[in-house]
């Protein structure tokens, strides 16, 4: 089927692509990459092609033994440029040579300086949701399935990984390269699940399906906090159906990483900043792990139906995290995730189109859609589908889902016709119109209910009537304890009790980044003047844009800080991966600040 995808010049009427065969050589000095390109079409295309590109300096296409004719005719500042190949002639393959650009936007470049060694220098891609082709010209829309092979060239020393199958690496050969790795990718994927890295990264093994790739500094820290790996496939086996991708690697990346986790196939990214010492953060691992299904085995046709992904992968993080923590800690996160929509919902409107489940299809800019409001409003909605018929005929249904759109990709709509015809009961009971395409959240649903929450409000209520918790009531507070409590804390409090607060948590000992992100938007609410160095500091380490955003938005709206804001960005903007930049500014210029 075919779909339009406003974020993507694609034209799929006029033919398909089913496979790549790349040559990548890694250039760090010049930060970038020198690709040959073979493309292979499903069928034979007469006449033009559009593919989608970002900065790409083609040099040549040829195809069948000429040269193809091409222009980038059309672009615009989030798609790229169209890049038209012209006079195809029934061919079905053909050849592009190129490079990618230093200001590629899905690959950042990292100086030694900005690794955990500080030895090696660091390259990584993030593709989600259209960067793809600031890396290789491609119909870069998630409608779209393509195996590839890779063979990847890198200076001695470092060693490539991608989100694929290494079938080879040979040492020390290339014109003035050390080693090539080879891999394959042979089952199909969009091209949003690309991916490549490039350091200095040695690898451990957790058991006969899963592994870890790091940097020699932090490999010891992460082999202990995600060792449970193995057993959490089997879970999400018995949920979501056999696991089809081979491997479950993971690739732990400097804390610039602009994202928590990225569910690249065999191969999750994940942020430094995950390892915790404690495997307080392995729900990360859960929620990439079930996109393996969600996600990367059934793919969202269009990134208006971004929901489909990340909707039914908060779902399955849910139930794999009830099985593997338990029923108390699910219905503690569940509370908090309510409270943290509401809170986004309000923030956007509660009207605004960007809170339904389909998203506003003129949108081109497929990032602007990574709010948590699919995430959580998407995960709710299946919880009600689940209340609506029981828990044993929906676990019937998602293992029917897979298998019926394994390797596919669809849209809200086709989701909810197999919805309606395989479960008529979640229709009836259900007001599936309402939870997918009104915005906000209906008056009436299965709200979460949640003792720990529920303790933890209770604190928050005697601290507004003026008694503050000591630090043995906290103590024992689970993560998302702790979660709950920060974010319920008055937006603005005494900036002593914001020192306390620091001190009876324990932030420090505790180094959580996902603490400090909700700590520090209140100490800047509160008016704390002598924190900025240390959020100046936070913000030139941390990437992972669900933790800073907040604190941009809290400097913003702060009058003290207001000024702060931009210079402090200017500083820290050369440790960010383009797509955090570009978010940071985006608020900015919202702000008029820039
Ligand atoms: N696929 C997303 C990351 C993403 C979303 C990248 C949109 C680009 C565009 C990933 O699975 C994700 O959701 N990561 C979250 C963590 C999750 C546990 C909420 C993150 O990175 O914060
Ligand atoms: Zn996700």
């Amino acid at each position: 089927m075919e779909f339009k995808d406003s974020a993507s010049y694609s034209d799929l009427a006029q033919g398909k692509i089913k496979h790549i065969d790349f040559h990548i050589v890694v250039d760090f000095s010049t930060r970038m990459l020198d690709i040959e390109a073979t493309y292979e079409l499903q069928g034979p295309v007469q006449g033009s092609l559009y593919l989608d590109s970002y900065k790409v300096d083609l040099k040549q296409a040829r195809t069948n033994g000429r040269e193809l004719e091409w222009e980038f005719d059309t672009g615009d500042d989030i798609l790229g440029e169209r890049l038209h190949l012209k006079g195809l002639d029934g061919d079905s393959t053909f050849t592009l040579m190129f490079r990618t650009s230093p200001e590629a936007r899905a690959l950042q470049w990292l100086d030694a300086t900005q690794t955990a060694g500080g030895t090696h220098p660091f390259l990584y891609s993030q593709c989600q949701a259209i960067h793809a082709r600031s890396i290789f010209p491609c119909q870069d829309s998630p409608s779209v399935r393509f195996t590839y092979s890779a063979e990847v060239e890198v200076p001695q020393g470092v060693v490539a990984a991608m989100a694929a199958e290494q079938v080879a690496v040979q040492e020390g050969s290339g014109h003035g390269y050390a080693s090539i790795f080879s891999f394959k990718m042979p089952q199909p994927i969009p091209s949003y699940l690309f991916a490549l890295a490039v350091g200095n990264l040695v690898f451990r093994e957790f058991g006969p399906r899963t592994g870890v790739y790091a940097e020699p500094d932090v490999i010891e820290a992460a082999s202990w906090e995600f060792a449970e790996n193995e057993i959490k496939m089997t879970e999400a086996e018995k949920l979501l159906g056999p696991y089809l991708w081979g491997r479950y690697d993971l690739l732990v990346l400097p804390p610039s990483f602009p994202y928590g986790g990225m569910e690249n196939p065999r191969l999750t990214f994940l942020t430094s900043t995950s390892i915790l010492g404690t495997r307080g953060q392995t729900s990360l691992i859960t929620h990439e792990l079930a996109h393996a299904w969600t996600g990367n085995l059934v793919t969202n046709a269009t990134w208006q139906d971004f929901w489909l992904n990340e909707g039914w992968t908060t779902y399955a993080e849910s139930r794999i995290t009830e099985v593997l923590e338990g029923k108390d800690v699910e219905d503690l996160r569940a509370a908090f995730s309510e409270k943290q929509l509401i809170g986004v919902m309000e923030r956007v409107g509660m009207d605004s189109p960007h809170t339904c489940l389909k998203l506003p299809g003129d949108e081109k800019d497929a990032d602007s859609f990574t709010t948590i409001i699919p995430y959580y409003k998407g995960c709710f909605f299946l919880k009600e589908c689940e209340y609506a018929v029981g828990r044993k005929h929906f676990d019937a249904f998602i293992q029917k889902y897979m298998a019926s759109f394994h390797f596919q990709s669809l849209t809200t709509e086709a989701f909810l016709d197999f919805l309606k015809a395989e479960l008529p009961g979640a229709f009836e009971k259900v007001n599936v119109h309402k939870w997918v395409y009104e915005p906000g959240l209906p008056e009436e649903w299965h709200r979460p209910q949640s003792h720990l929450y529920d303790d933890v409000q209770e604190v928050l209520n005697a601290y507004e009537q003026g008694t503050r918790p000591t630090k043995q009531q906290a103590q024992d507070w689970h993560r998302f304890q702790i979660f709950s409590f920060l974010q319920g804390l008055p937006r603005k409090i005494p900036v002593q009790d914001c020192q306390y607060f620091e001190d009876i948590l324990e932030l420090e000992k505790r180094n959580d980044a996902g603490y400090y992100s909700f700590f520090y938007a209140t100490c800047i609410a509160s008016g704390y003047e002598s924190v900025l160095p240390s959020v100046e500091q936070f913000m030139g380490k941390i990437g992972r844009m669900l933790y800073i955003l907040p604190i941009v938005r809290a400097m913003i709206e702060t009058d003290w800080s207001r000024g702060y804001v931009r210079p402090l960005f200017e500083r820290v903007r050369d440790r960010h991966h383009r797509i955090t930049v570009y978010a940071i500014e985006g608020l900015l210029k919202k702000a008029e600040l820039l």
